[in-house]
């Protein structure tokens, strides 16, 4: 098939590699020249395991990028959209989504023949059919459901897993106006074998997204609520509590053969120092400004939001108890990215993390495998940023650990010889508190 993509970001550079290495013949459109020259060269612009190999493989042959909207959208059956919905302050900026309709639908007005225009983009539900659709008809002068035909496939990606995600899906959404347009919506996804396919309407399949990152969020704020709790009563460790709690046949059932299968959703019931990324927060935060325009108020998604807020607090306040003036203090911060294996920085507890300890005057490190030259745009010259592990935390008088990179789990050694040994602050709970002398950890 042949497929435009509008936004070659996170989810548009991906979907059209892993759609390429497919065999669908793929141009990813993208406003910044840069990214653009990138992916004409093969380099991935963004750190994604795999995307680099996708990228050698098929470009240019089966994919390759412009700036060139219209012409992307004239020499192609489908088009996607997959440009950003960031959240605003007060609810979702659907401009990128409008600016992209509107330009879709003028290419349209020319092109003769059936097309599809797919949203891709996280967007409130009602968003597919009451803004895209009438600009769609509008800019084009055609007919949805006559002309051209509209559906809405939501990502389920995760950032660093995001092509194993794409490739293996746990479940395929396609929502649309009409059956055209899902069956056309069916092409992109041919031998895609044995992946359940969910036939809706577009509206459905926006909500689908959403409650599927709302629960998330929800889980982790749990987590978080309670691990907050075992802290301030003291003599107990939210880890040992979770360790119970997920053992329940719920999320890890016992087999016969005594072996247990852990749900994977366990991996979102543990506590730390706060979830980020470009998906979690700012979805959370549109649904509850969208229920509530709508007068639908969400007192539980709401505290998820503010939990979550408040949360990387516990690593400063853990800080303080040790160091009750931050003023001059060394404090190495390690990870930068709103996760491990990504180098985006979007809404990561890193950010908040940094600011509160500059605020406090403290002497500021960083250190993260990827991360690094996003944040010395953010942080400048006010944070050090380190080449290594181990000159970040070289002279450091607290650590705090907020990324769950895997090359972290060398601290105890490292530590180990230190002398005085520093104060180590793990805000994922991924270290064997046993092997410090002066450890914390949320929900200790
Ligand atoms: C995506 C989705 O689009 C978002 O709705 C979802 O919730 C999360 O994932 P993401 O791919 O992470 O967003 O966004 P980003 O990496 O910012 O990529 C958007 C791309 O679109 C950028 O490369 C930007 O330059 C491009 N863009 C934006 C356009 O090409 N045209 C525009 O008008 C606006
Ligand atoms: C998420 C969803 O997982 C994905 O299905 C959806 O399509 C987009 O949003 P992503 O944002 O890439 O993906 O990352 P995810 O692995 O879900 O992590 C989100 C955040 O939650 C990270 O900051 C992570 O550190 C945090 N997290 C996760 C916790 O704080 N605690 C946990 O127990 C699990």
């Amino acid at each position: 098939m042949k497929i435009s993509i509008i936004g070659a970001g996170y989810v548009g550079l991906v979907t059209g590699a892993c759609l390429a290495d497919k065999n669908h013949q793929v141009i990813v459109v993208d406003i910044d020249p840069d990214k653009v020259d990138k992916i004409n060269q093969a380099i991935a612009p963004i750190y994604e395991v795999g995307l680099p190999e996708l990228l050698e493989r098929n470009v240019p042959d089966l994919l390759h990028a412009t700036r060139d909207l219209r012409q992307a959208v004239l020499s192609t059956d489908l088009t996607i959209i997959a440009v950003g919905t960031p959240f605003n302050g007060q609810e979702i900026n659907l401009s990128y989504i409008r600016e992209a309709s509107q330009q879709i639908g003028s290419a349209l007005r020319e092109k003769s023949g059936y097309h599809l225009v797919v949203v891709k983009s996280t967007v409130v539900p009602g968003t597919t059919d009451q803004v895209v659709l009438p600009i769609l008809e509008a800019a084009s002068g055609k007919r949805a459901g006559m002309d051209f035909g509209i559906g809405m496939n939501p990502e389920f990606l995760t950032e660093g897993v995001a092509i194993q995600d794409f490739m293996h899906p746990d479940r395929i959404v396609l929502g649309g106006i009409d059956t055209k347009s899902i069956q056309w919506m069916k092409e992109i996804y041919t031998g895609f074998d044995n992946v359940p396919q969910i036939l809706t309407n577009n509206k459905t399949a926006e909500m689908i997204k959403y409650a599927s990152n709302a629960l998330l969020a929800t889980m982790i704020s749990f987590s978080n609520e309670l691990g907050n709790l075992c802290s301030a009563l003291g003599g107990m460790d939210i880890v040992d509590v979770m360790d119970g709690v997920h053992k329940s046949n719920y999320l890890s059932p016992l087999q016969l053969d005594g072996k247990r299968i852990e749900a994977a959703i366990t991996s979102f019931l543990e506590a730390g120092c706060g979830f980020g990324g470009s998906c979690l927060p700012k979805d959370v935060k549109a649904l509850v400004a969208h229920g509530e325009k709508a007068g639908a108020r969400m007192a539980l998604l709401n505290s998820v939001i503010q939990i979550n807020e408040r949360q990387h607090q516990q690593m400063i306040y853990r800080l303080k108890k040790h160091f009750p003036t931050l003023e001059g203090i060394r404090v190495a911060v390690l990870g930068l990215a709103f996760k491990p294996d990504t180098d985006d920085m979007r809404e990561s507890p890193a950010i908040p993390i940094i600011n509160d300890l500059l605020q406090q005057k403290a002497i500021v490190k960083a250190y993260d495998p990827v991360t690094n030259r996003e944040a010395e745009k953010r942080f400048g010259r006010a944070v050090t940023f380190c080449g290594s592990l181990e000159s970040a935390i070289e002279d450091a008088q607290a650590i705090l650990l907020v990324t769950r990179w895997k090359e972290f789990l060398r601290l105890p050694e490292i530590i180990r010889s230190r002398q005085p040994s520093p104060l180590l602050i793990d805000g994922r709970r991924v270290l064997d508190k046993t092997q410090f002398h002066f450890y914390e950890g949320i929900g200790l």
